[in-house]
């Protein structure tokens, strides 16, 4: 068993770029297996910040080959322009064979952006990142989706296939969006242009590559993108992404049985955020949260949008562990809660008086639910450059101690900085 999951436990934004990139220095592969460009995984790379959105956040080591597999949908204007930027920084894919984009993946284009951001403009709107996420996979379910194969085929056949999504397409955008239709012509050239730059990168069974890998040992990382609560099954719908963002969805997009794992890594910040509309109980909208805001720097890494923050959730952490069957905890952020005197964690919930100790099934009950807060002791020091767990303040290692006990899964990584180096290893998380 060679193979380790890393999945956000949260609604996102956990620290899955620096997780993934401190974890894949010894990886020989890092799989992207589920949703596309609403991903924003940010890394710190010799002091300079770096953004991914679609290319696996092993990139800028050398050594680790990246597969974009078979779940993921594919912005290809964002993909050329990341493999572009990445390539004139000199950081990686200097030979085209480090990144492999599976034949099966599903292609994005600018009508499903369009359709997404259409419907943001309704009333029912869910706060999508407006990337095209959900109609890219509507698409693959009702089986109209062009695949990223689709796009070497002969220029006649590539026009006939795009003609035939686009006069659905605009006949919802025109007549019951009202927006301006997309042009068949542009998205042609489009794609022609955008198919000769990702040409390089085509693998006809990404499967394979993976079985191949796990079966010789190799390790084998699979880098989840958002988190958890927002997985189209089991997070808080409708306020959810389109694709299974549970550890699970690792087997599933990238084609492989689940005997091959042997980790399940939980990326989990030391307190709570969230993008977009849907309930959350633990949100501090008083002067809390925004101090969390500024000095957390939540931000959202794809749309810009002010992150919503609050305390960490237990009772959802531990749902999080029941559903993608987590064995290890790595804690990000720990050090953006120095400075305060104390800091509340949420243990249970309460609803008309009555304490409710578990997340609920119906998410929509957690609208309702008030949190119950167990107060820890803050702590005033700077820990940003401690290197023990040993050498933290006592309330900093109690509040670590505290998550591990109620969650029942040990934290072995804690992040005190943005930087590869502001990391503190409890137990080695060897790949
Ligand atoms: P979509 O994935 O763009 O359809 O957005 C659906 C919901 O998921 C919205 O609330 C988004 O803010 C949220 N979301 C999608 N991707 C991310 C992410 O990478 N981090 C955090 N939230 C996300």
């Amino acid at each position: 068993m060679s193979g380790v999951i890393v999945i956000g436990s949260q609604w996102g934004d956990e620290g899955k770029g620096k997780a993934v990139d401190v974890f894949s220095s010894t990886a020989d592969y890092v799989i992207r297996y589920q949703g596309g460009s609403n991903a924003g995984h940010t890394l710190n790379i010799a002091g300079q910040k770096k953004v991914l959105h679609l290319i696996p956040s092993g990139v800028f080591h050398s050594n680790t080959i990246c597969v974009i597999s078979a779940g993921v949908v594919l912005d290809m204007e964002t993909l050329v322009s990341e493999i572009q930027a990445i390539k004139e920084s000199g950081d990686g894919l200097s030979d085209s064979s480090k990144l492999l984009i599976s034949d099966s993946a599903t292609v994005l284009l600018d009508y499903h952006k369009v359709l997404d951001q259409a419907r943001e403009k309704g009333a029912e709107k869910i706060g999508t990142t407006g990337k095209g996420i959900g109609p890219a996979y509507e698409d693959r379910a009702s089986r109209k989706a062009l695949l990223f194969r689709d796009l070497f085929l002969d220029e006649k056949i590539l026009k006939h296939k795009l003609e035939r999504a686009l006069s659905e397409k605009n006949f919802l955008i025109e007549k019951f969006y009202k927006e301006k239709a997309i042009s068949l012509e542009n998205t042609l050239k489009q794609i022609l242009f955008l198919r000769e730059e990702l040409r390089p990168y085509r693998c006809q069974d990404t499967s394979f590559i993976i079985h191949k890998a796990l079966t010789e040992n190799k390790k084998v990382l699979f880098e989840g993108a958002q988190g958890s609560l927002l997985d189209i099954l089991h997070g808080t719908y409708p306020y959810v992404t389109s694709s299974n963002t549970v550890a699970g969805a690792a087997l599933v997009g990238s084609g492989i049985g689940p005997g091959f794992i042997k980790k399940v890594i939980a990326i989990t910040k030391a307190y709570t955020t969230r993008v977009g509309g849907g309930p959350f109980p633990t949100e501090c909208q008083d002067k809390q949260g925004i101090f969390l805001q500024k000095k957390g720097e939540e931000w959202g890494a794809t749309t810009g949008r002010k992150r919503r923050c609050g305390w960490l959730d237990l009772p959802a952490l531990k749902y999080a562990v029941r559903v993608s069957g987590i064995t290890h905890l790595a804690l990000m952020k720990l050090d953006v809660l120095s400075d305060m005197k104390e800091i509340p964690i949420c243990v249970a919930y309460q609803l008309n008086g009555k304490v409710v100790p578990n997340y609920p099934i119906h998410s929509s009950e957690l609208t309702s639910y008030k949190p119950v807060y167990k107060i820890l002791p803050g702590w005033q020091e700077d820990i940003s450059s401690i290197k023990k767990f040993k050498d933290l303040p006592k309330a900093a290692q109690h509040y670590i101690t505290f998550i591990q006990q109620e969650s029942g899964v040990p934290v072995d990584m804690v992040s005190v900085g943005p930087a590869r180096s502001a990391t503190l290893w409890r137990n080695q998380l060897f790949l």
